[in-house]
């Protein structure tokens, strides 16, 4: 979902909306000063202190979750430990599911461009939460028919990277189960199982297309291998969109729940892409200090309570829901719309999406008797649950940012929160400033594509090392 909330235009306190000077009615109430909104939506505004605070209980999560233990923040190995060297090239597919469309792409690689031709698909809800059957039917379906178009059916199978945006339990690159659904997916006989061998199956059953799974990845691991393409000083991958999360390359010495690992060609490597899966964090009640009644709303009313709560105080499939039970809460409360809350209490009526026009909005939602002081607040909040979210993701990235402690540290992001929201970024970026330790320089760069083009780099470089090793062996055994 590309959705995002943004802030109306206010000038003085006023939103300038057109349509708002010509038709806003006569105000109906006596507005309201600001401070009554202020001081009930206090919890919002997060200090740098708890900002600080956030950062410790996370890493402690962290820390649990790479060493094995039962922990919120699960940090999956991705079993990626090398980035792109730019020598990467060749024909790759990549499918890429983590929201409400599917893709399939054909990326051609040659140097540093890339080709790319691809189909989006929609996956209607009854898709997303009908059985797991249904689902990877119709991935193969939407994969068929994109192959038929680009004349790729008779094509020899070329390697195939899945970009699978949920949180996947992975013991190799080309296996991973579901861990839980998320961002509304509830598909019926997933969860525990092997979405590779899923999605071959689903091949299988229609006979017609044949496929290579050289790479089951995260959109967060295509995000910092398609950023690592470009700058090599890439070491985290963020995506803020319909959910969030974020992956870093790890040291294998600080994953304790790898002791021991050596690949499929006996070499231990000196690092892997650890998938954090950060939306969980406070799953554990690690986030009851700062959570409101109004999280708790959204959350109760989610088709996954209790689940992914960090992600649910963050990401675009939340914030506009967010909003509105503030919004609600402040209109039962006399503050806003003159104490009209009918409208407003429709749950998902206020859309997480641009809008710079708050009048037409609330008008269209069925609001009454709005005032221009109803905008500019309505404005307001927008601007706080954003800038909570913001600074939430900021504690997040600081946090490890801090922990790789190198000097020059290029972070991709992407996503339709970060790439859309005219605010967010330079309220991200403002606030990692505040929060990082030492003489650290980092950047955060939009990475664009990750997701396709991450998937056919994770691909391209998969297949380069198996090349080069079986080259290395074939050597070795005629000495
Ligand atoms: C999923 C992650 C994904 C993120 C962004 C979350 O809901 O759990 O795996 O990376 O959304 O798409």
């Amino acid at each position: 979902m590309s959705s995002i909330v943004c802030h109306p235009i206010i000038k003085n306190g006023i939103a300038t909306d057109a349509r708002i000077k010509k038709q806003r009615p006569p105000p109906l109430v006596v507005a309201r000063p600001r401070d009554l909104i202020q001081e009930a939506c206090e919890r919002l505004v997060l200090s740098d202190q708890q900002l600080r605070r956030i950062m410790v209980l996370m890493e402690k999560s962290m820390e649990q979750g790479l060493s094995g233990k039962k922990a919120a923040v699960k940090m999956l190995p991705t079993y990626v430990d090398a980035v792109p060297n730019g020598t990467e090239k060749g024909d790759f597919l990549a499918l890429d599911l983590g929201g409400t469309n599917f893709r399939v792409l054909h990326i051609k690689l040659e140097g540093k461009e890339t080709k790319m031709t691809g189909k989006i698909f929609r996956v209607p809800e009854s898709i997303m939460r009908g059985t797991g059957e249904a689902l990877f039917d119709h991935i193969a379906d939407c994969m068929a028919k994109f192959m038929e178009e680009n004349n790729l059916k008779d094509a020899t199978k070329l390697p195939l990277g899945f970009t699978f945006s949920f949180p996947c339990e992975q013991d190799g690159l080309t296996r991973g189960k579901l861990v839980t659904w998320t961002k509304g997916f509830k598909a019926s006989g997933v969860e525990g199982s092997d979405v590779v061998t899923l999605l071959r199956d689903a091949c299988h059953r229609r006979k017609d297309i044949d496929i290579d799974v050289v790479a089951l990845l995260n959109d967060t691991v295509g995000t910092l291998m398609a950023c690592a393409f470009q700058e090599n000083t890439c070491q985290i991958g963020v995506i803020v969109g319909t959910g969030t999360n974020a992956c870093y390359m790890e040291r294998l010495d600080r994953i304790p729940k790898l002791a021991g690992y050596v690949d499929e060609h006996n070499v231990t490597p000196e690092e892997m892409i650890i998938n954090t899966e950060w939306g969980a964090f406070g799953d554990d009640g690690a986030l009851s200090f700062l959570r409101t009644k109004w999280d708790d709303a959204v959350d109760r009313e989610s088709i996954n309570p209790g689940q992914h709560l960090y992600e649910k105080m963050i990401s675009g499939m939340y914030m506009g829901e967010c909003a509105r039970v503030v919004l609600e809460d402040l209109a039962k409360q006399g503050l806003l719309f003159g104490g009209h809350s009918d409208a407003i209490s429709t749950p998902h009526c206020f859309p997480t999406k641009t809008f710079q026009k708050t009048y037409q909005i609330l008008e269209d939602i069925g609001v009454e008797m709005i005032t221009a002081n109803d905008c500019a607040n309505v404005a307001y909040v927008c601007s706080l649950i954003s800038t909570r979210a913001a600074h939430l993701t900021a504690a997040g990235i600081a946090m490890l940012l801090n922990r790789i402690n190198k000097k020059h540290v290029t972070v991709g992001v992407d996503g339709s929160v970060y790439r859309f929201h005219p605010t967010y970024p330079t309220l991200l970026d403002a606030k990692i400033a505040e929060l990082i330790v030492g003489d650290i320089e980092y950047k955060l760069m939009l990475s664009e594509d990750g997701s396709g083009r991450g998937a056919a780099l994770v691909a391209a470089v998969a297949t380069r090392l198996k090349e080069e090793k079986l080259a290395a062996a074939a050597t070795a055994s005629e000495r």
